[in-house]
């Protein structure tokens, strides 16, 4: 069955914290933060429901449909408004839309779980899907911690998914889904605490993660860099995604990003670049798209993709 994303669209809050704000409150500069990380400012503010629902309403005009059009909803964060219920019901039942809905926890590699996912279960049943990568990170950060309160910010970016839409093939063409649980130490927050994160230590892994999840990926689908339009990796930090893309020989030129401007948005941050390299027409039919994640668990996510509405068959 052909699945096509038709509709995408994001969800900033209006506040924004800059480097120079935190220069005020925290032993830290911006000079130490753009050239550690590459981060300059961050969006701080609103619920996970309420972002994620914005998102996903610009993704369903874009789309030309309504909730009601919509047979599943899948919200990946790590950040639920409250512990029970999931949050992608209060967003369910905002837009209208018809069958079920269901979190899904893989920390900052969680939309591509959720995309792999929901492509797998659409290719069975048809139908069509919104999933959603939202996180408020603001909510669970401790503002005084200068090694993490520099790093997150809030977020949301939301793709249609459509079995109907006429495209030939599956979305996803290739993928590779992991989980190190004996690293679950590095980085974790407990229930009604804040993150706390041995930085150093998950750069390294995050780095070797991806590295090999993206090769495994790219010969599953028997391609090279050479052949990918645009890399869409986890907005973390600027320098881990230049070491990948030094070891894969792909040019940052066609890499996704926006961390400068979000900072690390956790499950957000690839539909964020995702749907801005979109609206800037950086995107074509029938490109292939590498989306690679990776985060606390340690989870790591890689998938590839083929964009547009009219896909070719595998
Ligand atoms: O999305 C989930 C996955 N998370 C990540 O991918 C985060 C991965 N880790 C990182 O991005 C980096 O490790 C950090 C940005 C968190 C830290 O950068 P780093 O280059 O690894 O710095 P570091 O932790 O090794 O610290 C170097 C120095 C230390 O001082 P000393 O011991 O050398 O005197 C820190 O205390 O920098 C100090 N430092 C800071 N200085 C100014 C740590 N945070 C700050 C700060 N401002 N905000």
């Amino acid at each position: 069955m052909g699945i096509a994303i038709t509709g995408w669209g994001t969800a900033l809050p209006d506040k924004v914290v800059t480097n120079a704000d935190l220069e005020v409150r925290l032993d830290t500069s911006d000079q130490w933060i753009v050239d550690r990380t590459g981060i300059r400012e961050r969006r701080v503010g609103g619920t996970t429901s309420a972002l994620a629902i914005e998102a996903c309403e610009r993704a369903l005009v874009r789309a030309g449909r309504s909730g009601d059009d919509v047979g599943l909803v899948v919200l990946a964060t790590t950040t639920p408004d409250q512990t029970i219920p999931a949050s992608s019901a209060s967003i369910h039942h905002a837009l209208g839309c018809r069958g079920g809905a269901f979190d899904l926890n893989a920390a900052c590699a969680g939309f591509v779980y959720a995309l792999v996912t929901v492509d797998a279960l659409l290719q069975k049943g048809g139908g069509r899907a919104l999933v959603v990568g939202t996180d408020t990170l603001s909510r669970v950060t401790d503002h005084d911690d200068r090694s993490t309160a520099i790093l997150f910010g809030d977020g949301s970016g939301a793709v249609l998914l459509d079995a109907e839409a006429g495209g030939a093939g599956p979305l996803v063409l290739g993928a590779d889904l992991g989980v190190d649980g004996s690293a679950a130490g590095l980085l974790f927050a407990e229930v009604g605490g804040t993150i706390q994160m041995e930085g150093r230590e998950v750069f390294r892994r995050a780095v070797r993660a991806e590295i090999d999840s993206i090769t495994k990926v790219l010969d599953t689908c028997g391609i090279t860099p050479d052949d990918l339009a645009l890399f869409v990796p986890h907005q973390a930090n600027v320098r881990i995604i230049d070491a990948v893309n030094e070891r894969l020989g792909f040019p940052s030129e066609r890499t996704a990003l926006v961390l400068e401007r979000t900072g690390n948005t956790s499950a957000a941050s690839i539909p964020l670049a995702l749907c801005e390299a979109a609206d800037a027409g950086r995107l074509r039919d029938g490109d292939l798209v590498l989306l690679s994640g990776f985060g606390a668990g340690m989870t790591w996510a890689s998938a590839v993709i083929r964009w547009g509405t009219a896909a070719p068959a595998r």
